[in-house]
This record gives C-alpha cells, sequence and structure tokens, in this order.
C-alpha cells in the first residue's frame, strides 16, 4: 500500500482510507462483521479511518477504538467529526457560527469522540462548513484549544455535499489542516479550484464518496431499493438511479479487458496527485480485499484518464 503525506500535519496515510459511515449508520451493519473489515483493512496496510459522531452517535467511532487497540504497533490515524449543534445536514449560509458550533459543544463533542476512540483524535473535522465563518475568531480559539490541551492534534473540515469551493476562505486562513471532499469519476469539479487552493497552501484532500455511495461498484441495477430511514433510498430514488445508472453504463464502455468499474473508478482518484487518501466505505471483506489492492497498480494512463474526463457530472446541492 503506498502513503502519502496529508499536507502539514506530517502523518503518513495509506491512499485507500477506510470510511465508516456505512458501518455506523447504513441499514445492514453489524458490529461483529464490522470489527472484521476494519481488521482486515489494518493488516492489509490501510491506517486512515474516517468515522463521525453522528456514524450511529458514537457507533464507529468506538468501534474503531476498540479495534485500533488491538494494533498497538500499527501507525493509525483515526478521524471523527463533530455534528452541527442544531444536527442540520447540509448547514446555510444563513446559519451563524456561533449557532452551529459554539465553543461548548465543540469541547463536548471532542471529548465524547476522544474517549470513544480511548486515544487522543488525530484529525478533528467540523461536519458542515460555511465559507462565511471562515475569520470568525471563535472556532480558531477553539480549535487552538483543542490542539493545546492534546484532544486533537490536526484539524480539518468536511466541505458540504457538491459545494467543493465552499472551503477556500477557510484555507487561506491556514489554520486547516485538510479538507474532506466528494471527488470520484462523476464528481469532478473540487479539480477546478479546491485542487489548486490546497496545492498551494499544503493542504491535504480527503476524497470522500470514492464509489458515488455504491453506484460506481458496479453492482446496482432497475430494482435496487434500501429500506426506509436508510440514507441511500432517498440518495438512489427511482428518479436518480435510472439517470445514475444510464451514466454507470457509459462508464462500463470505457473499461479496458481485465479491469473492474470499482477499480478504475478508484485510480481515477489516486491519478490526482492532489488526493492524499480516498476513504472508500467498505463492510464487505471482498470489497475491503478488492478496494486495498488498488493502490499498487497506480494511477491510470493518460488517454483512459483523457476519456473520463466528459463523465463528470455537475450536481446542484439539494439534488
Ligand atoms: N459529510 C461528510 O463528511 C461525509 C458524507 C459522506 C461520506 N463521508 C465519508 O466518506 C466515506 C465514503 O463514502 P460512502 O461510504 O458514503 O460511499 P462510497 O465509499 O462511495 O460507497 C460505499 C458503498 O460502496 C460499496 N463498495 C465498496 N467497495 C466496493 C467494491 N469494490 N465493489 C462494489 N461495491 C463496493 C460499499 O459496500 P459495503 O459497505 O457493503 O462493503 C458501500 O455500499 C464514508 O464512509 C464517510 O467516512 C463523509
Amino acid at each position: 500500500m503506498k502513503q502519502r503525506v496529508l499536507g502539514k500535519t506530517g502523518f503518513r496515510v495509506s491512499e485507500i482510507g477506510h470510511g465508516l459511515w456505512g458501518i455506523g449508520s447504513w441499514s445492514g451493519s453489524d458490529d461483529e462483521a464490522s470489527r472484521a473489515a476494519l481488521r482486515q483493512s489494518i493488516r492489509g496496510s490501510c491506517n486512515f479511518f474516517d468515522s463521525a459522531f453522528v456514524y450511529g452517535n458514537g457507533r464507529s467511532d468506538r468501534l474503531i477504538g476498540e479495534v485500533a487497540r488491538e494494533f498497538p504497533g500499527h501507525s493509525l490515524v483515526l478521524a471523527s467529526k463533530i455534528p452541527p449543534a442544531d444536527f442540520k445536514w447540509p448547514s446555510s449560509p444563513k446559519n451563524k457560527l456561533h449557532d452551529v458550533f459554539p465553543r461548548a459543544h465543540v469541547l463536548e463533542y471532542a471529548a465524547k469522540i476522544r474517549s470513544a476512540f480511548g486515544r487522543p483524535i488525530d484529525l478533528l473535522q467540523f461536519h458542515v462548513w460555511e465559507d462565511i465563518w471562515a475569520r470568525e475568531a471563535e472556532w480558531q480559539d477553539t480549535v487552538a484549544e483543542l490542539k493545546a490541551s492534546g484532544t486533537i492534534k490536526a484539524f480539518g473540515i468536511s466541505i458540504n455535499r457538491w459545494q467543493p469551493e465552499n472551503a477556500l476562505a477557510a484555507i487561506e486562513t491556514g489554520l486547516i489542516e485538510s479538507v474532506q471532499v466528494i471527488y470520484n469519476v462523476f464528481d469532478q469539479a473540487p479539480e477546478d479550484k479546491l485542487f489548486p487552493a490546497c496545492r498551494a497552501r499544503n493542504v491535504g484532500v480527503i476524497a470522500r464518496v470514492p464509489l458515488d455511495e455504491g453506484s460506481l461498484g458496479g453492482k446496482m441495477t432497475a430494482e435496487t431499493r434500501f429500506p426506509p430511514g436508510d440514507w441511500r433510498a432517498g440518495y438512489f430514488n427511482p428518479a436518480n438511479l435510472a439517470e445514475t445508472l444510464k451514466r454507470v453504463e457509459a462508464l462500463k464502455a470505457e473499461l479496458p479487458e481485465g479491469m473492474s468499474l470499482p477499480e478504475m473508478a478508484l485510480r481515477f482518484i489516486l491519478s490526482e496527485p492532489a488526493v492524499t487518501t480516498l476513504i472508500a466505505g467498505m463492510r464487505a471483506p471482498g470489497h475491503v480485499q478488492e478496494n486495498l489492492a488498488v493502490s499498487e497498480k497506480g494511477p491510470l494512463p493518460a488517454d483512459l484518464l483523457s476519456r473520463l474526463r466528459p463523465h463528470r457530472w455537475d450536481r446542484k446541492p439539494g439534488n
């Protein structure tokens, strides 16, 4: 597994990281199976794990904390996220920072995550962000306080879905060490402005939703349905599912002999030098094995990359 350095943090993280949303919150998750997937990842040299308090109200924070303790000699990098105080996703530019990330709330949830991890938090992220908050002292002082107390080592922002430019002012402050953004073969917009800004400021990039919530796994069909209460039931509603499947089929037509769709999708992301790590949601042992193996295969050939550019799909927040 190849590693890249996460911006100014100096953390050496695996190119393929493990995303824990499914493990914490999606239907069909089972803690024993999740522990097995996490152990398999660590044994396969994945060392970056992205959790959030809201993934099962601390469920995935606890699970990765427990499993990490089984591997004391490994340099694991554990990330999690502070929920907005109103528990609403996404945030709105009409919200005031003080109502979404007041100091007391941030300290309270950082303490909960630290306790679930059983160790300091390597990377703490805000789970929503509005760039109009960038210059406000309250979050800057709270983050400085968390670092000074040893609760966290580094701080970043998870950017709202399909708003990749809604963190450029935060990057300019020089006070954030990473951004987490949706980037995949459909969602190529971070290349326009976000990635150049991250490169200029040496900000680490965590590419999330690398498989478009599963569609780029290539196994969904027009009959795929998710139970009510599973977030994917809305994301893959019949109209969006039909449009997505059409685009997935167009991508399959680009596949070179012997390459699977998830391999092509993940190698597309690793071909972008601004990306530090991609975090794939993985619960099935076969997915862990297949995805971790992609790092050694390296970037995609230039001709395939240029054929994938027109598959860009710019979606609007709220779609
Ligand atoms: N606002 C935010 O900050 C935010 C929002 C979304 C996501 N995230 C982070 O980003 C991570 C990744 O995104 P995601 O988990 O939502 O979606 P994703 O990684 O794009 O897709 C995950 C789905 O793909 C399936 N899959 C994985 N590998 C596969 C393979 N080789 N072949 C076929 N299917 C495969 C998984 O199945 P199994 O689970 O059954 O293995 C799961 O259903 C999250 O876990 C979370 O850490 C953050």
